[in-house]
């Protein structure tokens, strides 16, 4: 489609098209999608671009979405190009020290959050073993009004963010963030402990899509040889951490189910379910104390 001297479009179709066809085809998100996004990003609007739209774009917005195209076709994600993620329909700001939160891990809010629905303890309090950005925790407290939370991480600087996002969630009442290496820096139980910690073994982060290991910082993602470093150090964590009537809901690596209740079995905490992601695959585990 081509340009009026005003420098608007009929409709934004013709555009979109244009760009989707300079986007790579094996990024995160599909092409068309990544377009709408990356005209908005151009245009400085949040909301995607839809192909029915007229639009106008003036010379300087269009060097910019040249700009934003090639960031793109160099493997840089939408989201780290807004400095932003939504999940479980909630905005997440994220930075170089925080994992870009993952579809995947809104099967673990979904199972934690059916149990605080069902658990009849009053304000349940809450851990987050590894929160990164925050989005597993606040998630679960916008969505649970009485709840209340600590999450940890080791980089200070997702502690910020994670902090930062619960204050433009409106959470930061019931919501804390502290620095700690698990549960170095905490004290007391817990009635719901969660956590995605690294689980990838070392080898097959090599294998993983520039997108991840390119912009996802390497402690969020390295589970050590077999993957399961961060699962023998949690395990005895959760165990003295977790009060004797609460429950641990854990994100977990492809078939690391076994190797998981094996290692918990020891510390005393027995496997209750395990909720499948939308593959099929099990995804996240649930834990008791025995
Ligand atoms: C897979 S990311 C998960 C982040 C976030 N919870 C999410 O689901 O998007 C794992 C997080 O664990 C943190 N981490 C790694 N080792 C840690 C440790 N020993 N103590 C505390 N946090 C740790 C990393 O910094 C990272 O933020």
């Amino acid at each position: 489609m081509g340009r009026n001297p005003s420098g608007a479009y009929q409709d934004a179709a013709g555009l979109l098209a244009e760009i989707a066809g300079q986007l790579p085809e094996n990024g995160f998100d599909d092409r068309r999608r990544d377009a709408r996004l990356l005209l908005a990003m151009a245009l400085g609007r949040d909301d995607a671009v839809l192909p029915h739209e007229d639009i106008v774009i003036s010379d300087q917005e269009r060097e910019t979405l040249a700009v934003l195209i090639k960031r793109r076709q160099q493997g840089e994600p939408i989201s780290r190009m807004r400095g932003w993620r939504e999940f479980y329909s909630l905005d997440f700001k994220i930075n170089a020290a925080t994992l870009d939160p993952r579809p995947d891990s809104e099967v673990l809010v979904d199972a934690a959050l059916h149990w605080l629905q069902d658990c009849d303890i009053p304000h349940p309090k809450l851990l987050d073993l590894g929160t990164g950005s925050g989005c597993l925790l606040l998630s679960c407290l916008a969505h649970h009004q009485t709840a209340v939370g600590l999450g940890v991480d080791i980089q200070p600087d997702a502690v910020a963010m994670a902090q930062d996002n619960a204050d433009q969630l409106g959470l930061s009442d019931r919501a804390e963030f502290k620095t700690s290496r698990w549960d170095d820096a905490i004290s007391g139980q817990f009635d719901l402990i969660i956590s995605n910690p690294p689980y990838i073994p070392k080898a097959e982060i090599l294998t993983l899509m520039d997108e991840v290991k390119t912009h996802d910082p390497m402690i969020a993602l390295d589970g050590g040889d077999d993957g399961l470093d961060a699962w023998r150090q949690l395990a005895p964590v959760l165990a003295r951490r977790l009060h004797p009537s609460g429950a641990v809901f854990v994100e977990i690596g492809a078939g690391q189910d076994d190797d998981i209740a094996a290692l918990f079995q020891a510390e005393g905490l027995a496997l209750v379910a395990k909720y499948p992601d939308l593959s099929g695959l099990n995804r996240c585990l649930q834990f008791s104390l025995t």
